[in-house]
């Protein structure tokens, strides 16, 4: 089928390489010149693992371009819209400037049948706004949000847990959705959930997802402080209720909090939306499940301030760390570069490294030092703090090699992910968060 897809920032690049992949005839379209000339010869502009094969192997078969240019959106079947929706620069809504406005370029060039897919996650009630515009060229409007993970975008595009379509209830809608089936093919075929609801329902299953994870991350951590007032360990607590199967261990891991370019921004616009509608207090907690989140970026930095005895200024700490999360050099509201951040503020020398994401946090915070090398980074520090998860820092570091480089023998661990015995067995003052 010929698509066009409409934004090629992460969900709009995946997006397009995943279906020229599964054989649709893709033209991915954005008005940022430089990233359509890096697609356009096979380079994704972040990193995201096995991204650039199937951009390169979507190139070279010839079902996969890039352009500037809408008009050639013309003649696709099916117009996915994935834009940021990024939050307000003056307050906690989305900011729709960039849906609506790849919506009007659009509209022009769409034909009576063919079907526009929102990807973006949006404010309940935004396609309804929409949906005249797109109506009026005979064409059918349905909200299809995306649950991609980064760092795993690939494969949730292309085998996804579930799918969602949000139609008009109306036969177009019921046609719209067939042609979704068919563009999911592979998947629907698998026998993947594949949910049809109504417009409202679909754009609020996205919130109502992200809102539920970054609740589920802010309770532990939330259990994580009371552990710290009474010498508890959150990490055996979150096993311990992990096994009840109505929970589940996953997303119960208690450190420095939840980041990156979804969870934060998003249960901020939920929040604001529900106060529109005038339902505020029916989503109130998020507010708190932001604020948890927050406090444990300064719980991180206490940690580190007591175990240096309050004299951090012209102390030397390595930050292994500045992506929001593992596998991923994606930066946005990143606790880890926040915590980084705070100690340089408080008057240490910080040294980050990260395996993909130095380039990116030198840009936005160019007054840190930043080393690649790991070894290099902790050589004569007088504390570490692990801020995110990656292999090179928790499973492939020993405390032992670590002591050989550093001057201190201090190891925060924000991420509550290294064996705390064999680290303290190696000489180390080892602090993990809520853990005793
Ligand atoms: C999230 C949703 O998972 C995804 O479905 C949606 O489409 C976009 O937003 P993503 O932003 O890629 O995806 O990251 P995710 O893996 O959800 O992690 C978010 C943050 O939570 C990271 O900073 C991570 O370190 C943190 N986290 C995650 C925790 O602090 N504890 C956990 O147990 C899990």
């Amino acid at each position: 089928m010929k698509l066009s897809v409409i934004g090629c920032g992460y969900l709009g690049a995946v997006h397009a390489a995943a279906m020229a992949s599964i054989g649709h005839e893709v033209v991915g379209i954005d008005v940022d010149e430089r990233k359509i000339a890096a697609l356009s010869v096979g380079e994704a502009p972040f990193f995201e693992p096995g991204l650039p094969e199937i951009l390169q192997q979507g190139i070279a078969s010839g079902n996969l371009r890039f352009t500037t240019d809408m008009s050639e959106a013309r003649g696709a079947k099916v117009h996915f819209v994935g834009v940021g929706t990024p939050q307000q620069k003056d307050g906690y809504a989305a900011d729709l400037t960039y849906v609506n406005g790849a919506f009007e370029a659009l509209a022009p060039y769409l034909s009576p049948g063919d079907v526009v897919a929102g990807k973006s996650t949006v404010p309940v009630g935004t396609a309804a706004d929409l949906a005249p515009l797109v109506e009026r060229t005979g064409a059918t409007l349905v909200w299809n949000p995306e649950f991609l993970r980064e760092g795993f975008a690939v494969k949730d595009t292309i085998d996804p847990d579930r799918l969602v379509v949000g139609v008009p209830q109306d036969e177009s809608g019921e046609i719209a959705a067939d042609v979704l089936r068919e563009v999911y093919h592979p998947a629907v075929a698998k026998g993947t959930p594949f949910l049809v609801t109504d417009l409202a329902t679909a754009e609020l299953v996205k919130v109502a997802a992200n809102a539920f994870l970054a609740t589920k991350i802010s309770f532990i951590n939330a259990m994580a402080e009371i552990a710290e007032a009474t010498g508890a360990d959150v990490t055996q607590l979150a096993d311990a209720i992990g096994h009840d199967v109505r929970i589940g261990r996953r997303f119960l891991g208690a450190g420095i909090g939840f980041g990156g370019g979804c969870l934060p921004k998003d249960i901020r616009a939920f929040a604001a939306r529900a106060e529109e509608l005038g339902r505020g207090e029916s989503v109130g907690f998020l507010r708190e499940v932001d604020a948890i989140n927050l406090r444990r970026r300064e719980r991180a930095v206490t940690l580190v301030l007591d175990a240096l005895d309050h004299d951090i200024v012209g102390k030397r700490v390595t930050v292994l760390g500045a992506a929001f999360k593992p596998h991923s050099d994606d930066i946005r509201d990143s606790p880890a570069l926040d915590v980084a951040v705070r100690l340089r503020g408080l008057g240490a020398e910080v040294t980050v490294t990260d395996p993909q994401a130095i380039e990116n946090a030198r840009r936005q915070h160019p007054q840190l030092t930043y080393v690649a090398d790991r070894d290099e980074a902790l050589r004569n520090a007088d504390a570490v703090i692990l801020v995110t998860e990656w292999d090179e820092y928790r499973r492939n570091l020993s405390p032992e090699h670590a002591a050989t480089l550093t001057t201190g023998r201090i190891m925060i661990d924000g991420r509550n992910g290294l064996d705390a015995a064999a680290w303290r067995a190696a000489g180390w003052t080892y602090v993990g968060m809520g853990r005793p």
